[in-house]
């Protein structure tokens, strides 16, 4: 029977959603989950995203077939230029096996078990703090968490000696997880200076980088400029894997598109890696879902979608960037006690606020405002409307 199941709680993140949604204030604000709001406070569908998706419809020649295990393969080959650059020579070396995956979650999840079944350590370091669901992907893929220092809440910036000495330690092989860019939770990334000392300290000890890149494109604007930590690691010869996410980039968070590449020292060694990753796959979910990849591949092969899509990219990163801004100035305006200056030095999606579980609750309690309880802000679902709201609710959590 299932009488002994216990009720799990929500998850920490969509879970915030879940409260929100039963929440009947006017002034109800969810700035939980990660995702893109506009000014009205509304979902935003690119609209290079609609005009793919009207001509894939339009297409009679269009079938529903399964994919292959790997996914659709122009869109693969077309992800794999988007991160590793046009110019890539691990591409013309044909050295990377790249998959198509379930969104961000699902390339970390299979990378993990990849990793899990044919890499000689089972060690993951992951940042501490990281994305909550990092530990429990590749916990249940089968690899063991371990964290390394990241964040210095008392500078609320990177713990750049902290995480050398920690890296320095781990044992020789060891897996190494990254944010490529927009750190999240905290929005502190490394230099690029910082990051060509990493990459060193990587190369030389022999551990593994795998990236998370969530965000390409979203954190400065620029896919390029965005994907340089990636860049920098996967054209120096050595081996690296690499999650990539369309949720945040093209907006198509619920499509759940995004790829695994996996970039190998020869040609002939990313042949077999591919052969086993599609065992991995099968028997998880078979093969990957059609529609999303699709309009992803639409936009990224056609010259005149790229450009409109790097055009509305640019604003939805800027509108983020602005809200920095504004809420940077509201809480001045107020004389809210404390430096606040991290709001508009952090990078990405999120403010990492430094605001505390009780202060996040009471923000919640008397402001209706919805947050993660370590007091992570998401940047894009805040608008000139609400601003003010959130620095009331934030003035009077420091003050009260
Ligand atoms: C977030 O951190 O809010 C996003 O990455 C969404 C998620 O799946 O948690």
């Amino acid at each position: 029977s299932f009488d002994h199941v216990v009720r799990a709680p929500e998850d920490p993140i969509l879970g915030v959603t879940v409260a929100y949604n039963k929440d009947q204030s006017p002034v109800k604000l969810n700035l939980g989950v990660g995702a893109y709001r506009t000014e009205e406070g509304k979902p935003l569908v690119l609209n290079v995203v609609r005009q793919a998706e009207h001509s894939l419809v339009n297409d009679k020649a269009r079938v529903k077939e399964y994919l292959p295990i790997v996914g659709l393969a122009e869109f693969n080959k077309l992800s794999a230029k988007l991160i590793f650059g046009s110019d890539s020579s691990a591409i013309q070396d044909n050295r990377v096996v790249t998959v198509q995956c379930l969104s961000g979650t699902g390339s970390l999840r299979v990378g993990g078990e990849f990793l899990a079944k044919h890499y000689h350590e089972r060690t993951i370091y992951i940042p501490a703090p990281t994305w909550g669901n990092h530990p429990k992907v590749f916990t249940l893929a089968g690899l063991s968490v371990k964290t390394y220092r990241y964040y210095d809440p008392s500078t609320r910036g990177l713990d750049f000696q902290g995480l050398l000495e920690d890296l320095n330690s781990t044992p020789s092989g060891a897996i190494i997880l990254f944010h490529a860019c927009a750190h999240n939770p905290t929005g502190v990334d490394p230099t690029l200076e910082q990051w060509g000392q990493i990459r060193q300290l990587i190369r030389s000890r022999g551990l593994l980088p795998f990236f998370d890149s969530a965000y390409q494109g979203f954190a400065s604007g620029s896919l390029d400029a965005d994907a340089q930590s990636v860049r920098m690691f996967a054209s120096d010869g050595g081996e690296c894997v690499v999650a990539q996410s369309y949720a945040k980039n093209m907006g198509l968070y619920g499509e759940r598109v995004g790829a695994l590449s996996i970039v190998c020292k020869t040609a002939d060694v990313a042949g077999r890696v591919e052969s086993q990753v599609k065992l991995v796959i099968r028997p998880m979910y078979s093969n990957p879902p059609i529609h999303g990849a699709s309009i992803v591949a639409a936009i990224l092969k056609d010259r005149d979608l790229y450009n409109e899509w790097t055009i509305e990219l640019k604003a939805m990163a800027d509108r983020i960037i602005s809200m920095r801004y504004q809420l940077f100035e509201a809480l001045q305006a107020r004389g809210t006690p404390g430096d606040w200056s991290h709001i508009i030095k952090q990078i990405g999606m999120f403010t990492f606020t430094g605001l505390n579980t009780e202060q996040v609750a009471f923000m919640t309690k008397e402001y209706h405002i919805y947050m993660t309880s370590d007091g992570r802000i998401s940047m894009a679902g805040l608008s000139s409307r609400t601003v003010p709201h959130l620095a009331d609710a934030i003035h009077a959590a420091v003050t009260k």
